[in-house]
Formats: structure tokens, sequence, C-alpha cells
């Protein structure tokens, strides 16, 4: 009989209880791998090579690099990004939403801070902190030096000697990086763009979210050129509308019978936010009636995996 297969528990006492304040933790187990394009996915695997291969590289007088800054649209997946490099390296992810360190009380934000940075280097076993929403704390700084301007000018020095002299892993995310201080952009070893997916991350992103039902690979072509411009959070959404409708359809005595219809429900009722440019699908659903008409319908489901794995 062959062993259990060993999972690795990050000792959550160990001194995560302190970061609880301000911070979500994560564990590895419920990590997810995201879609990227090449350039970050490749960055990310550098980096992860970086720092397993510590020793090697300090013989050299050289360190891994221990801070990256991911920016992007939002729902490209910084935040997924972040929970499954923590998991490639057996960690638990301290999220930190930044608005929840800042205070209306002088000096206040920078001490969060510093207790912050201070619980995180009393952590055991180590983990890697996220800093999420980071143009909330990191933003421009400001040229007077009164009131509310001088409190965020020293939280954002506090900041920039916190993440300058930080020895673990600290990844931080951002969607407004232009309101991002240039002298803390420059503190990441890494400046990370996760853009908005092209049509080969479309397609893939648009398979994972249909299984267990599935679509022919020109009919992922088309969904993918119909959503140009579209979030993998949106194209999740959408996925996930899709299934929903055929699975309560009966329920719901709603009939899935035209494709177009079904679709139409769809983007009616997940719209992007009006402030981005809408993907062909919402700008102009009707000229889309006829190529979406080219997918089969209604979708084959694949068969259930048999439990315990087939021999
Ligand atoms: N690249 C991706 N591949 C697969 N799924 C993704 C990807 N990006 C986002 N998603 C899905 O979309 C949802 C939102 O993603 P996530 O929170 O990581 O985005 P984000 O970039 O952090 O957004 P924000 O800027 O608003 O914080 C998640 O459920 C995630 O599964
Ligand atoms: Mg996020």
């Amino acid at each position: 009989m062959s062993e259990p297969a060993r999972t690795r528990k990050p000792d959550i006492s160990a001194g995560l209880d302190q970061v609880e304040k301000f911070a979500t933790i994560l564990l590895p187990r419920d990590a997810e791998e995201p879609i990227l394009a090449p350039g970050p996915r490749y960055a990310i695997y550098e980096w992860l090579t970086e720092i397993r291969a510590r020793p090697d590289l300090e013989s050299v007088g050289l360190k891994p690099r221990s801070t990256a800054l991911l920016y992007g649209p939002p729902g490209t997946g910084k935040t997924t990004l972040a929970h499954h490099l923590a998991a490639r390296l057996g960690l638990p992810l301290v999220t930190v939403q930044a608005d929840r360190m800042t205070s209306k009380y002088m000096n206040e934000s920078a001490n969060n801070i510093g207790q912050l940075f201070d619980a995180i280097d009393k952590i055991k076993n180590g983990c890697v902190l996220f800093l999420d929403e980071f143009d909330s704390l990191g933003s421009k700084r400001s040229s007077s030096e009164h009131g509310t301007d001088k409190d965020r000018n020293l939280t954002l020095t506090t900041l920039l000697t916190r993440v300058e002299g930080f020895e673990g892993i600290l990844l931080a995310a951002t969607n407004r990086k232009e309101d991002l201080d240039t002298a803390m952009w420059r503190r990441f070893g890494m400046q990370i763009s996760v853009d908005l997916p092209g049509s080969e991350e479309r397609y893939a992103i648009l398979k994972r979210y249909s299984l267990p039902f599935e679509f022919p690979d020109d009919a992922l072509d088309t969904l993918a050129d119909l959503t140009a411009g579209a979030s993998p959070a949106l194209l999740r959404q959408m996925m996930e509308g899709l299934k929903r409708s055929i699975v309560l359809a009966p329920r719901l005595k709603k009939p899935i019978d035209d494709v177009v219809e079904v679709f139409r429900g769809l983007v009616a009722t997940t719209v992007p936010h009006p402030d981005v440019p809408q993907p062909h699908l919402w700008k102009k659903f009707d000229a889309c009636a006829a190529d979406l008409r080219t997918i089969p319908w209604p979708p084959e489901r694949a068969p259930a995996e048999k439990k315990g794995g087939a021999k």
C-alpha cells in the first residue's frame, strides 16, 4: 500500500495571530493557478527559481529579490497570482487590505505599518506578505508638510524604509499604478504587469470555467474573439452564469434552446464596469448573433470522473 500523501501544514499559531488585526490569511491548499500571458508567467517562474536557488546565489554574493509589484486592470488575477506564488513556496499568504492600515489619527497609519512588519518578522515558519490595493498606502508624496499631507508623507517614508529592508517575500498589487509614488515604485525588486488577457489566454480561461461542459475549439475561438478586452474575472462570471442557466433551466422553466437568447440574458446581468472599454459582445450584441449561432448548442457535458481513479 502506498503511503498517504503528506500535506504540509503551515503552523498558523506561530505568530500569524499578531497580523490578523490587519490581514486575512490564505492557505496554500485554497490557491488556484491563474492563466497568464507568457510575460508575467515567465517572470513568476524566474522568481520562484531564484528564491529556491538562494544558497547558489549567496555563494556569489547575491540574494534573491524579495519584493515584487503587480500592476494591471481589475480582475486580471493579481490576488490570485500572489496566492498561487505563496502556495508554490508552501507558505500562507498574509493579505493586507491597505485601507485597513490607514487611520485618520496622526501617526497611526505609520505605526500600523511598523506593527505589521514587526509581526511579520516574528512569524516562525515564514509567509508571503501581500499588500493589496497598495496605491492607498503608497500614493504620491505631497509637497505640503501640513496636517493630513504630513501624515501621508510619514506613512510613505515608513513604508519605503520597511519595504527596502524587508528580508521575506513581499508582493504588492495595484490597479492604479499612476497614483503610486515614484520612489515607492523603485523600491520593488520587480514590477510585473498583469494585463488583460490576449486571445490565447481568453480561450484557456473560457475553457477552464466552462468545465464540465465542453465546447469544441472553434466555438471557444469564436467566444474568445467576441470577448476581446474582457478581464478574466468577467469571463469567469460569464461562463459560470452560462452553466447556472443550463443547470437551472428546468427548475426556472426557462427554455435554453436558443443560444443567442441565453447569451443575451447573460450579458445583460454580467456587465463590465462602465468606465472600462466594453468588449464587442457587450457593445454590439446584435452584431454578434450570427457568430453565436455557430456554437454547437447545448454544450456536451464531460462524463463525471470515477471516484478512486480508473485503472
Ligand atoms: N488570469 C486569470 N486566470 C484565471 N482566473 C482568473 C484570472 N484572473 C482572475 N481570475 C478569476 O477572477 C477572479 C478575480 O481575480 P483576482 O481577484 O485575482 O483579480 P485582481 O487582479 O486581484 O483584481 P483587483 O484589481 O480588482 O483586486 C478570481 O475568482 C479568479 O479566479
Ligand atoms: Mg486583487
